[in-house]
């Protein structure tokens, strides 16, 4: 039997997959059971932080693996301290808690918004506002803040307490935050899955302020954005903005599920003794490769993050077929005037691996891909569009 037929047998049918088996690689490069070499323009859509097979991640985590691969959080660990420590050195929030995923770390941040307030003002006052178009994750109150109707049907009742916002419609999220009702507004900066769309500076600054002004939390989503990919270490650093809660997921872990919830000084003792928790969360293996990975975004992977943009920017414009490149640093989608699947598909056949968001052709290769490597995919790609 092929791993097709296995695949279907004895797997839920969740994924629609492409046609390619993948056994191993290297940094940037991938390769299929057949020998077959990919460029790897995805990153196990942005997980992979240094591409596959990282020496220096791999020494991580082997090294701590061959220490103490798991306990529980009823004991101090050095890998979850150390990473913590870093985590909030990086980014200037004060605590962390740990999950196992983004949905986790977002249902983290949904709680602590709601206890803040409940502790505060009264039970009432529970509302979180998200924005159309957003996704925060699939469990069934990550499903409730994803502002997609697409999402809302055949598994309902979803949790109660999320209204949706037009993306950068200021009035509409001005006449919410002052409702009394709200206690947070959860963001995601450059909206992922929804297409790779950065959010309007404008509307961003006016949401943090209306949040500062009237005592609502500001939960930055920073899975699909954080860890360097936008050429920043988090993206509303980007935005110049504070938030009190931001949450990390995907490329934390270089490829090791992790996710977790930053908060900041307002925050940061919401969440006390037993009222969350997770067996995985924090796990002393995915911590170690984690930290790694967070040592090693400094200013000159940054900039050369930025300045690989610029060059994907300078190749694509004006190219045939191609009507606009959106998003920053190194999360970028390219809208054509063709089938964004099917130029995925040729690019596949041509040796590239691309993702779609929406009807856009989406990028989130390793932060540090090799630039001529990167070069070739972007010429595929061209290519691919102009036929
Ligand atoms: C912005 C954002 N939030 C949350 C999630 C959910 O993360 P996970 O799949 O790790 O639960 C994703 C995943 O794509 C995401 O892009």
């Amino acid at each position: 039997m092929n791993i097709k037929k296995q695949d279907k047998k004895y797997i839920a049918n969740t994924y629609r997959r492409f046609d390619l088996d993948l056994v191993k690689g290297k940094k940037e490069l991938l390769y299929s059971s057949d020998g077959k070499e990919y460029i790897d323009m995805g990153s196990g859509i942005a997980v992979n932080s240094f591409g596959v097979n990282d020496e220096k991640w791999k020494q991580a985590v082997t090294t701590q693996l061959n220490l103490l691969q798991h306990t529980s959080n009823l004991y101090y660990t050095y890998p979850q301290v150390n990473l913590a420590k870093l985590l909030c050195k990086k980014s200037g929030m004060k605590k962390v808690f740990f999950a196992n995923s983004g949905a986790e770390a977002n249902e983290c941040a949904i709680k602590a918004a709601r206890k803040y307030s409940f502790d505060k003002y009264n039970k009432d006052r529970h509302t979180i506002v998200t924005l159309k178009n957003s996704f925060h994750g699939r469990t069934i109150t990550t499903l409730s803040a994803t502002g997609q109707d697409i999402f809302h049907k055949d598994f309902g009742p979803f949790t109660e307490g999320f209204v949706y916002v037009k993306a950068d419609n200021i009035e509409e999220m001005e006449k919410q935050i002052t409702s009394h009702k709200v206690c947070a507004i959860m963001l995601e900066l450059i909206q992922g899955e929804g297409g790779i769309i950065p959010l309007d500076m404008d509307f961003v600054l006016k949401t943090e302020k209306l949040c500062k002004e009237n005592d609502v939390l500001l939960i930055i989503d920073e899975i699909q954005t954080g860890i360097g990919r936008t050429g920043a270490f988090y993206s509303y650093m980007r935005y110049g903005i504070n938030p009190d809660i931001v949450t990390s997921a995907k490329g934390l872990g270089g490829g090791l599920p992790i996710g977790c919830a930053l908060f900041n000084d307002k925050t940061q003792n919401v969440l006390d003794y037993g009222s969350h928790g997770s067996t995985f969360g924090g796990n002393p293996v995915c911590c170690a490769g984690a930290f790694n990975i967070v040592s090693r975004i400094n200013n000159k992977l940054l900039n050369d993050i930025i300045e690989k943009e610029k060059v994907i920017r300078e190749m694509l414009d004006g190219a045939k077929g191609v009507e606009s490149v959106d998003g920053m640093g190194l999360m970028l989608a390219v809208k054509t005037t063709k089938n964004a699947k099917e130029i995925v598909a040729k690019c596949m056949a041509n040796g590239v691996l691309y993702l779609t968001a929406k009807d856009k052709i989406r990028m989130l290769p390793p932060l540090d891909i090799n630039k001529k490597i990167m070069e070739k995919a972007i010429r595929i790609l061209k290519e691919a569009c102009e036929q």
